[in-house]
């Protein structure tokens, strides 16, 4: 089985995906969140920072574009095969109301016609590989079925689908049938994602997709960043605890990013999506997210570090 790290806007950056590969082997490729070129088909300077080959050193990181627009795409896969990156990912999964109502992200899968188009223009990009991350539709996952033709119709690294469509956002549970429909389709190699939690889930998944060889995992990783090292590894691995991890990430996101508050939001949302399970209605979750300065921050750590090792 191969291993995908999933892209999270916001929160897996390039200081906790380098920090992650040190502390946890095993994942195989690294997405980065995606980059979308404005109206100008120019990216923010963040979202350059954060593919910049200097602050990915010794990570496979798979940068993503999301866009509909053919020109845009073209010269930001430009700046990215310059930085050296062959493999670039294209989002349609993203559902966020804005960009879908503008055709981008998930929104892009409910203009097919424009979508075939702008699939055989972008393939034709000299030295670039391309992989695509979707839904399995915007409003009906049996959309599917007419998005493989399409697919099928270009040259694609790898499709990765979460199998959800985009009125779900992140509620409701896979659909599985239509995945497995969509995988016997398929020309191209499948990487499955969606809800993978924990290793339990895990291996009911290889149980009922027996032939889908690669997985990504976005939340469950985020939840127990060492899940993918016991899966490759063994279950008996020694792995650095949740204290070795959030004393690098913050000893990091503190050399790399400027402002207190920009300092705590990033250890907010690793604690937020760290206890999902475990601790989010501890009430050292609720001293986190109260926190207004680095000095109260530190002043209850240790408290919240022993509560998630509990
Ligand atoms: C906060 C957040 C940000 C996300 N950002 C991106 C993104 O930039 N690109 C992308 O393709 N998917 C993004 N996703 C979707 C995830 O990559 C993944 O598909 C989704 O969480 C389902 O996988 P999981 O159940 O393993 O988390 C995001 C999801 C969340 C919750």
């Amino acid at each position: 089985m191969e291993f995908y790290f999933a892209p999270l806007v916001g929160v897996t950056g390039y200081v906790y995906r380098n920090v992650h590969r040190e502390l946890y082997p095993g994942i195989e490729k690294y997405f980065a969140p995606f980059i979308s070129p404005n109206e100008q088909g120019v990216c923010k300077s963040k979202e350059m920072r954060d593919i910049l080959p200097k602050n990915n050193e010794g990570t496979k990181m798979i940068p993503q574009i999301l866009t509909n627009n053919v020109e845009y795409f073209r010269e930001t896969a430009k700046q990215l095969l310059h930085f050296g990156y062959e493999e670039i990912n294209l989002n349609l999964g993203c559902p966020s109301a804005p960009l879908v109502k503008r055709g981008r992200g998930s929104g892009f899968l409910a203009r097919r016609e424009e979508l075939k188009y702008f699939l055989e223009e972008i393939t034709k990009i000299q030295g670039m590989r391309l992989s695509i991350k979707t839904r399995l539709g915007k409003d009906n996952p049996e959309e599917i079925y007419e998005l493989m033709k399409i697919f099928n119709g270009v040259p694609l690294e790898e499709l990765i689908i979460h199998a959800r469509v985009q009125q779900d956002f992140y509620k409701n549970t896979p659909n599985m049938e239509v995945f497995k429909e969509a995988v016997a389709m398929s020309r191209h190699p499948i990487c499955y994602n969606g809800d993978i939690f924990t290793i339990e889930d895990y291996h009911a998944f290889v149980r009922d997709c027996p032939n889908v060889t690669k997985v990504m995992l976005g939340r469950g990783l985020l939840n127990t960043p060492d899940m993918v090292t016991k899966l490759a590894y063994g279950e008996e691995t020694e792995v650095p605890g949740i204290r070795a991890f959030h004393d690098r990430i913050y000893e990091v996101y503190k050399q790399e990013i400027t402002g207190e508050s920009h300092i705590l939001n990033r250890m907010k949302q690793f604690w937020f999506y760290l206890n999902h399970n475990a601790i989010v209605n501890n009430p050292s979750w609720n001293l986190v997210k109260e926190c207004d300065s680095i000095e109260a921050y530190d002043a209850i750590v240790e408290q919240v570090i022993a509560a998630r090792e509990e």
